[in-house]
C-alpha cells in the first residue's frame, strides 16, 4: 500500500527535517510486507515545498512473534542508469578537514565512512555525484547527505551492466539490532539533492535547506553574537581576574559574547582530569561560574562555557562512584585517547546524570551559550548496559544518548546557543546542526589553512554554519605569519569570532578589530542567510582563493579575494562574479564607478592593475594577502 500526506511523519529520538506547517511538505509513505521474515517496511519519501531536495528514510516493524535480527539497513539508495559519473568525497583528518577528492566510478564498490562512532574528520557523510563535465556552474550534480553523527557509510557500487547504486546509511560493520516482536527499528534520514546547473547550484540546495528545515528555527533570525573564545589566548591557564581583563578588552572592541573554554571545572589544570566533574574549579574561578557569568554580563558581554560531557578522566569523583560507565570490554584494560574515557551514553543512567549536573550549572548561572567538544573516538566496544548478543547495538545507542541530551538540554534551555566541536570538524555532520546551528570548523585557525578548510566544507553546509576565528600571529597550529587584515576577511565568512589574547595587542590592531567587528555587524545578515558563490578554488589554482555572498533579493553582495603567495609581474586579471542581477546596476566599495551586473558576470572585476614595484596605494602586497568588495545596487 502506499500513502500521500501533507508533512511530514515525525522521526523520533533521531534529528530529521522538520516543516513549520504541513502544507510546507509531502510525503509518498510505501508500505512492503515480507511474509516469510513477517516484517514490515515502511519507505518514507518527502518533497518540501521549497527545497529542491528529497527527504528519505525507512522503517521496520517486526509483525511477527520472534525476534528479528537487522545487520544492515540503508537509509536512502538510488539507482542511476549509468556509471559516467565522478564520485566526489570530503576527507581528511584533525586540522585538515573536509578537502574535495574525485575521481570516476569503476565497476565494484567505492564507498567512504566511519566506525569511530562519531561522523568524523576523515570522511564527511556527504558525497556527490557528479559528470566529468560538470563545473561549479554546468552539469548534473547529485548531493547525499545523511543526517546523522555516528558510523556511517555511502556507497556507490556499479555492476556488471554499468549500472550504479548510491546509498548512504547506518554503517553496517559491527552493527547489528535485535528487533522484538511488533517493535519498530527507524533508519537516520538522508536528504538527496539534484542540480542540473553545477555543484554551486548543488550547494546551495543543501544550505538552504539545512537553514530552513533542520537547524533551530530561533538561530535563523537571530543573529549569531560575535564572540571571543578562551582556548587559544588561555588554554588552561587562567584565573577569574585574566579573563576579566580579556573580557574587559572584548567589550571595548564590540565583541559579544565571551565564551569560556576548556579548564574551569573540577580539577582540571591539564587534560589529564576533571572530565566528569561539572562543577566550577573555585581556585581558579573563586565566585564559581555564575559569579564570572555576572561580572561578564556587567561589562556587557553574554557568557558561553565549553563542555566536554561525553567524556570522562579516572581520578575525577564520577569516575570513583562509576568505574563501570567507561565504554570498555571487561576482559582488558580499556584504552585512553587524549587521557580520557569514553562515557557509555546508551545507557539511559549515564545521559541523566550528565544532564543533572548541567543543569545545577545551567540553572545557577546566566549563559547564554555552550561550545559542546568531544575529543576522542570510541574503542574497546563494549556497554555494560547490553547483554554480548546486542553489543551491535551499542553504538548507535550511544548517539541516540548524545541526541537525548541534546533535546533534554534544547528542551529545558530553548534559547541556549550550542556550538558543537569534535577536536574542531570531527563531527560537522547535519544530525549536529538540527540542535546546535553552528560547529566549530577546525582546530586549525591559521587563515591560509582556513582558505581550503571552508571552502571544502562549503560544498556541503552554509556559512552561519562553519565558526570561524581570527587568532594570533605566527599561528598556534601552522605557525604562519599572516596580517590581521587577512585573518579577518577569512573569518568573516563563517560564524565570525575571535581567540587570541587581546591584551598583547597594539592600539592601531586593536582599532582595526574595532573595524572588523563594525564591518561584520553590518555585513552578518548577508552572510548568514544570503547565496553561497565559489569562484576561484584554492585546491585548483593553488595561489588564489575567491569567493562570494549574495544577498537573496540579489540588493547586495560581498566579494572576497585571498592570494596565497607573491608573484612577480602577473599581468592583468579579471574575476568573473557570480550569482548578480544582470540588469541591474552595482556600485562596487572602492571605485567611483558603477558597473552592471552583467558585466561583473560575464568580463569580471579588474584585479591586479599593478606589478611588483610599483603598487597602487591600496594593492595587496607580499604574501598572504586579500581584499574584500561590497557591491551595492544602484537604484
Ligand atoms: C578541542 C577544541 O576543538 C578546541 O577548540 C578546544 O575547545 C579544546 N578541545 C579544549 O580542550
Amino acid at each position: 500500500a502506499h500513502f500521500v500526506t501533507q508533512g511530514k511523519p515525525p522521526l523520533t529520538g533521531m534529528p530529521s527535517t522538520r516543516v513549520q506547517s504541513p502544507s510546507e511538505s509531502t510525503t509518498l509513505s510505501v508500505h512492503l510486507i515480507d511474509s516469510v521474515a513477517e516484517a514490515e517496511l515502511i519507505l518514507h519519501y518527502t518533497l518540501f515545498e521549497r527545497h529542491n531536495v528529497i527527504a528519505r528514510r525507512a522503517e521496520l516493524i517486526n509483525r511477527g512473534e520472534h525476534p528479528l535480527r537487522i545487520n544492515r539497513f540503508m537509509s536512502l539508495s538510488l539507482d542511476l542508469m549509468d556509471r559516467d559519473w565522478e564520485w566526489m568525497q570530503f576527507s581528511g583528518d584533525w586540522i585538515r578537514e573536509r578537502k574535495p577528492y574525485t575521481r570516476p566510478l569503476t565497476p565494484g564498490i567505492q564507498s567512504v565512512g566511519s566506525r569511530r562512532g562519531a561522523s568524523s574528520a576523515q570522511h564527511n557523510p556527504f558525497v556527490i555525484l557528479k559528470r566529468p563535465h560538470t563545473t561549479e556552474d554546468e552539469g548534473d550534480a547529485i548531493g547525499l547527505s545523511l543526517i546523522y553523527s555516528g558510523n556511517f557509510t555511502t556507497v556507490a557500487e556499479v555492476d556488471s551492466n554499468n549500472q550504479t547504486r548510491f546509498m548512504t546509511g547506518i554503517h553496517p560493520e559491527g552493527f547489528s539490532w535485535t528487533l522484538m516482536p511488533q517493535d519498530t527499528f527507524s533508519t537516520p534520514e538522508a536528504l538527496l539533492s539534484y542540480s542540473q546547473k553545477g555543484l554551486g547550484q548543488l550547494s546551495r540546495q543543501f544550505h538552504d535547506v539545512f537553514r530552513k528545515q533542520l537547524m533551530p528555527s530561533k538561530w535563523l533570525v537571530d543573529p549569531r553574537p560575535i564572540l571571543i573564545n578562551s582556548w587559544e589566548s588561555t588554554y588552561f591557564d587562567f584565573t577569574e581576574d585574566k579573563l576579566l581583563i580579556l573580557a574587559k578588552e572584548a567589550a571595548k572592541v564590540g565583541i559579544e559574547l565571551f565564551v569560556l573554554d576548556d579548564g574551569w571545572f573540577g580539577k582540571r589544570s591539564d587534560d589529564t582530569c576533571g572530565l566528569g566533574d561539572w562543577h566550577a574549579n573555585t581556585t581558579k574561578l573563586p565566585s564559581g561560574i555564575s559569579g564570572l557569568a555576572e561580572k561578564i554580563e556587567g561589562l556587557g558581554l553574554k557568557f558561553g562555557l565549553w563542555i566536554e560531557p561525553e567524556m570522562i578522566n579516572a581520578g575525577t569523583g564520577l569516575f570513583a562512584l562509576h568505574p563501570d560507565w567507561v565504554i570498555s570490554d571487561p576482559s582488558r584494560p580499556p584504552c585512553q585517547a587524549r587521557n580520557q574515557y569514553v562515557l557509555d551514553f546508551s545507557r539511559p543512567e549515564v545521559v541523566e546524570e550528565i544532564f543533572i549536573q548541567l543543569t545545577h550549572v545551567l540553572d545557577t548561572a546566566s549563559i547564554h551559550s555552550l561550545k559542546w567538544d568531544m575529543n576522542r573516538n570510541m574503542t574497546d566496544h563494549f556497554s555494560r548496559g547490553l547483554p554480548p548478543d546486542r553489543q551491535g547495538e551499542l553504538s548507535h545507542r550511544y548517539i541516540l544518548g548524545v541526541y537525548s541530551l541534546y533535546e533534554k538540554l534544547t528542551k529545558r534551555y530553548p534559547d541556549l546557543l550550542i556550538e558543537s566541536c569534535s577536536a574542531g570538524g570531527g563531527r560537522f555532520d547535519p544530525g549536529m546542526l538540527s540542535f546546535a546551528p553552528q560547529t566549530w570548523t577546525s582546530d586549525n585557525t591559521d587563515a591560509i589553512s582556513r582558505l581550503h578548510i571552508q571552502y571544502g566544507t562549503s560544498f556541503a553546509y552554509p556559512l552561519c554554519t562553519m565558526g570561524s576565528h581570527v587568532s594570533a600571529s605566527p599561528n598556534h597550529q601552522v605557525l604562519r605569519h599572516t596580517s590581521l587584515k587577512t585573518r579577518g576577511d577569512v573569518a568573516f565568512f563563517g560564524t565570525f569570532g575571535y581567540e587570541l589574547d587581546l591584551t598583547l595587542l597594539s592600539l592601531e590592531e586593536m582599532t582595526l578589530i574595532k573595524a572588523q567587528i563594525a564591518f561584520f555587524k553590518t555585513h552578518r545578515d548577508l552572510i548568514h542567510s544570503g547565496d553561497f558563490y565559489r569562484l576561484l578554488s584554492p585546491f585548483e589554482s593553488h595561489n588564489e582563493t575567491a569567493w562570494m555572498v549574495v544577498s537573496k533579493d540579489g540588493s547586495t553582495a560581498l566579494l572576497a579575494w585571498y592570494q596565497i603567495l607573491a608573484e612577480p609581474n602577473q599581468g592583468l586579471f579579471t574575476l568573473k562574479l557570480k550569482g548578480l542581477d544582470p540588469h541591474a546596476l552595482y556600485a562596487v566599495s572602492g571605485s567611483a564607478d558603477v558597473s552592471s551586473g552583467s558585466l561583473l558576470m560575464e568580463w569580471g572585476l579588474l584585479l591586479r592593475p599593478s606589478f611588483n614595484g610599483i603598487h597602487l596605494s591600496g594593492d595587496p602586497v607580499g604574501d598572504f594577502q586579500s581584499r574584500i568588495w561590497v557591491l551595492t545596487k544602484v537604484e
